[in-house]
Parts: structure tokens; sequence; C-alpha cells
């Protein structure tokens, strides 16, 4: 079996406030494959972003701070690299499309020199002509007449923009693609339209792509392997059959996921739980989700949960202990 290409074990993230300690991520083990697509779902504050920027290794300066754990990409500890070492890995080997996607546009640069300057920076071995060849084609893959790249930001409607930082992050040919909500910014037409063809690049180029989404009805249409995060722990992952159509789940995936209708529901968000996700600067003892958790027992107010796996689908709940509930 060959190793996988991004491999997270046992992260733990705190980010330090004048207050207190934010326990971001509790201890998050994940793995993802070449070509493959990874889903990350979970409420506001379960630590997706938080994920994203670890493996970026883009946690604000002094503020976030890794505890432990590792993150292998293509079997070498991200962990352990220099910060020199970090800027060729990004943009190069791993890019990444923000929560934001208007911020990593520079609004008073044309759209073309935005995507040439990675090029130019990553790519020295390109003749200037050869990277203007690469500027035309990466615009017209998401779908930008080339003749557009002299145009400046503000001239482009929201998801046209979305495009064009689709194409800078895809212009290196990256190994792997994080995605942070890349499409929450657009409307409900044009998200569909920029997800298909972030799918369809994706699968042209090989790449592998942790999706962080809050709509179930993307991730079963275009994810692979689904993690489920709550309050910094992943509580399920499997792959996607398993979280769509497997009869055992975590009590907090079941809540999430309500009355899915059907997998191919286009507009699934994730239905809201009666509670709120606790306070990462005070999480409950036993597991964390107990307080809001319909088959909650004294042991499950004490005790952390072990991890359950059944092939690749992991759960982490005392009730599959009894395996029927
Ligand atoms: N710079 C920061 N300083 C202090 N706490 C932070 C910082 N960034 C994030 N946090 C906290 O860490 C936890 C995880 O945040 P994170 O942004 O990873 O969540 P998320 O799952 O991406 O949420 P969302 O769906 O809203 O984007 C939250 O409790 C958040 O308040
Ligand atoms: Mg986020």
């Amino acid at each position: 079996m060959s190793e996988p290409l991004l491999e997270i074990k046992d992260l733990v993230v705190e980010y330090h406030t004048d207050e207190a300690d934010v326990h971001a991520l509790n201890g998050i083990s994940l793995s993802l494959d070449k070509g493959e697509t990874l889903g990350l779902v979970g409420e506001t504050g379960a630590g997706k972003t938080t994920t994203a920027l670890s493996i970026m290794r883009l946690l604000p300066k002094k503020i976030g701070e890794i505890k432990n754990g590792q993150i292998l990409f293509e079997g070498e500890n991200l962990l352990d690299k220099t910060e020199a070492q970090m800027r060729l890995i990004r943009g190069e080997s791993i890019s990444m499309i923000f929560q934001d996607p208007m911020t990593s546009l520079n609004p008073v640069m044309r759209v073309g020199d935005q995507i040439l300057e990675a090029l130019r920076l990553h790519r020295p071995d390109m003749s200037k002509a050869e990277q203007q060849k690469k500027v035309d084609e990466m615009l017209e893959m998401v779908g930008i007449p080339a003749a557009r790249k002299r145009e400046y930001p503000h001239q482009f409607s929201g998801g046209m923009k979305q495009r064009v930082v689709i194409a800078i992050a895809l212009a290196l040919e990256p190994k792997l693609l994080i995605a942070d909500e890349p499409t929450t910014a657009l409307d409900v037409t044009i998200q569909a339209q920029v997800l298909q063809m972030m799918s369809d690049l994706k699968t042209k180029l090989d790449t592998s792509m942790l999706l962080i989404t809050h709509d179930l009805g993307v991730v079963s249409q275009t994810c692979d392997k689904v993690a489920v995060m709550y309050a910094g722990e992943v509580v399920e992952y499997g792959r996607a059959e398993d979280i769509f159509l497997g009869k055992q789940h975590h009590p907090y995936t079941e809540g999430l996921f309500g009355s899915l209708p059907e997998l191919n529901a286009t507009a699934k968000r994730l239905s809201p739980i009666n509670g709120l996700m606790p306070d990462p600067m005070a999480l409950p003892e036993g597991c964390k989700f107990h307080p809001r958790c319909p088959h909650c027992t004294e042991r499950c107010k004490k005790e952390i949960p072990a991890v359950h796996q059944d092939g690749e689908h992991m759960i982490r709940c005392h009730l599959m202990d009894k395996e029927v509930r």
C-alpha cells in the first residue's frame, strides 16, 4: 500500500489570548490519498480553518501554537520544515483558497499579472513566453477569456474573481489544494458552477483536495472521504458512502444531517442542533458532545470515548461499545 499524500496525526492546536487558552484542535487525525477529495464539515468554531492553517503553517504568529502531533506530507513532517522550506511548499506543492476569496486578490494588480507572479517565483525555468502562455491557459481553463488578463479585479464579478483565485491556486499544479468555504461568498447558481469547475480541474490535474464546507450536498457530490468535526475533534470519519449511507453514525453527525432528503440534494445546509458548541476555553469533561447529545449517559459525562473503527469508518462514541442502540 502506498503512503497517503497527507496524514495528520494527533494534532493539538491552541490559541493563546489575553483571557485564556483556546483549545481549537484536541488531537485530530486524518488522511488523504493522492487524487482524493476529503470534506471537512462541522459547525462554526469546530476547528476546520485551524486545521487548514496548520497544514499551511500559517497560524497567527505568537497566538496560534501547535502543541502536539504530526502533519505528514508525502511522508515528511511539515512541522519540522523551516519557514524558507514552507515558502517553497506553499503554492508549489500545497495551495490554499481562503474562506474570503476577495482578500486573496491584489486590487491594484492586473489579474494576469497575479497568476504570472506565482509562475515567476516558482517556475524560473519557464521562459517569459511560456509563462504568458500558461497564464492564458489557466484563465481559459477556469472559463475566463485570456484577453481579460489585462483587467483589474474590480472589473470582474464575484464568481469570476473566485475563478481567478482558483486559477492562481492551480497554476503551479499543486499536489494538494485546500479550499476553505471556496464558494460561500457567491450566489447559489454561481456556487454550483464554480464547484463543478473545481472538481473537473482537480480530476484533470490529479490534485488532491481538502474541501471545507457547510454544504452537505456539495460534500455528497464531490468528496471521496468525509471528516465530521466537533469542538476540535474528528468525531466521525469515513468514505462518503459510510457517512451518507452507513447505518451507524455519531449522534452529532445524525444531528447535522438531520433529515437529509436525498444524497444528491444540492442546497442542503447543516441543520442546527439544539444547544451550542462548547466554549473551547472551557471544554466539558468526557465526551465533548455530551451536553447536547440525546443519548447521553453518566459514562459520557466522565469518560472520553474511544475510537471505534470499522474498516475505514471511524466513530468516536461510547454508544458504539454496544454496537446496537
Ligand atoms: N486568532 C485566533 N485567536 C483566538 N481564537 C481563535 C483564533 N482563530 C480561531 N480561534 C478559535 O478557535 C476555534 C476554532 O476556529 P476555526 O476558525 O478553526 O473554526 P471553523 O471550524 O473554521 O469555523 P467557521 O465554520 O466559522 O469558519 C474557535 O473557537 C475560534 O474562536
Ligand atoms: Mg473557518
